[in-house]
């Protein structure tokens, strides 16, 4: 029997059946679409991630045609240092000092939007715009530009996951890079005369080994953090939301108990990821499961389907906030027991970023809403093969 097919309308509607189909009886196969092996079993991805002999080089034609060299392609010193730019402002002790603010008052801002109203749709008038407000003001970019950002970061969105091979969509990926290089190398000019405290100015002044990076560097870092400091998390907040609505006995137990946020978080980022395949690339000859993968081929990750491996989780469909031994915080380090955030040297370093975004907001809305429920009692649907979530989620609650 071939292994089902994860770009077929089935996935599409409901990825989870053919995911942990693939796992059990496929635990390696070869995608002709994707062009790559599969690997779908929690410990082979988590091989993967953390051997030094799986490259991400692939990020070459995946990211740099829209976004020039992003983080993701740097290994050894150079990515270590690279990472280092962010770390301070991202991981560092003064971060919630940092955000706390911007977040808080971002958040109820999109709230007193609505709030009087009984109805919203949870996503496009919330998920999706917090985060892009958060990373823009970071980076200290002009809040007024948030809709061509999001008409920017969408039409990267489509490049990164245009498997079909539309032109269409290619070439737009393409203009978005001539449009925000014309948009960013002025800003950049500036902030090297004028530094500020926001992120670009940091990443224009900081040195590596004694150099500055160039502008294209800088630039296209820019451009890569604006996407993955906001798609993922509106992503993955959408998805919390969907599984707490689901499961009204854990939503009051967490509006209840507000501590409960970073597990609900903690929960989802395993069971419901945003984020279900990555690619690698071998650079010598690795054997899984009495196959060999060559050296130069590429394996697409199935983190989704790790997720829900039963020989890592018990009764892994199950949604629980509750599961015994989590620590939400060490579910945003590199050793988090899920693989949502990756694992190994490319983990994300947004990680807590996104954590803070999540409990602060989540806090605000439970503390305005006293009931919330789908609307018509309509379970959203979720949308996507790479990225997955919501992307329509009509709510209603009492206005007040
Ligand atoms: C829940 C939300 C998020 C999810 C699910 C997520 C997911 C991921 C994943 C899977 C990777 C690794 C990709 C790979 O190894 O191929 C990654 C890397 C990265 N993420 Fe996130 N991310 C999230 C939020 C954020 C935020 C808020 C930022 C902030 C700017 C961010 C910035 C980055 C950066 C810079 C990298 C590259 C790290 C490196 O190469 O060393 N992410 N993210």
């Amino acid at each position: 029997m071939n292994a089902p097919d994860i770009m077929s309308s089935d996935y599409e509607s409901n990825p989870w059946p053919l995911l942990n189909e693939i796992r059990e009886n496929h635990p390696i196969t070869f995608h002709d679409g994707l062009n790559s092996w599969l690997l779908s079993r929690f410990e082979d991805v988590e091989k993967v991630l953390r051997s030094p002999t799986f490259t991400t080089e692939n990020y070459g034609w995946q990211l740099e045609p829209v976004h020039g060299p992003t983080i993701l392609q740097l290994e050894g010193t150079r990515h270590r240092l690279t990472r280092g730019i962010l770390t301070p402002t991202l991981r560092g002790p003064s971060m919630r000092d940092t955000f706390e603010q911007v977040i808080t008052q971002n958040s109820q801002r999109l709230i007193d939007g609505w709030q009087r109203d009984g109805h919203v749709d949870l996503v496009k008038q919330f998920t999706q715009k917090l985060p892009l407000s958060v990373i823009l003001d970071v980076l200290g970019l002009d809040p007024d530009m948030k809709p061509t950002f999001r008409v920017w970061y969408n039409a990267i969105h489509d490049y990164f996951t245009n498997i079909a091979g539309d032109e269409a969509v290619h070439q737009a990926g393409l203009r978005v890079k001539e449009e925000l290089q014309a948009y960013m190398l002025p800003l950049i000019a500036e902030r090297k005369e004028n530094p500020g405290t926001d992120l670009i100015s940091k990443i224009v002044h900081a040195e590596i080994e004694g150099e500055r990076l160039s502008d294209i560097e800088i630039k296209s870092f820019i451009s890569f953090l604006l996407v993955a400091g906001s798609e993922t998390t509106d992503l993955q907040m959408a998805n919390m939301w969907l599984r707490l609505l689901e499961h009204p006995d854990q939503l009051a137990a967490v509006r209840e108990d507000r501590s409960l946020i970073p597990m609900a978080f903690a929960e989802t980022l395993r069971h419901t990821p945003a984020v279900l395949m990555i690619m690698r690339q071998a650079s010598e000859d690795t054997e899984f499961h009495n196959t060999t993968v060559r050296a130069g081929e590429l394996v697409t990750l199935l983190l989704a389907a790790a997720n829900h491996d039963p020989r890592k989780y018990h009764n892994p469909e199950e949604f629980n906030i509750f599961r015994d031994g989590v620590d939400p915080a060490i579910e945003l380090e590199k050793y988090a027991s899920h693989s949502t955030f990756a694992r190994g040297r490319h983990f994300c370093i947004g990680s807590k970023l996104a954590a803070m975004e999540v409990e602060i907001s989540a806090n605000q809305l439970l503390d305005s809403i006293d009931d919330i429920a789908f609307a018509d009692g309509i379970t959203p649907k979720q949308e996507g093969n790479f990225v997955r979530a919501p992307r329509s989620f009509p709510v209603t609650f009492t206005p007040s």
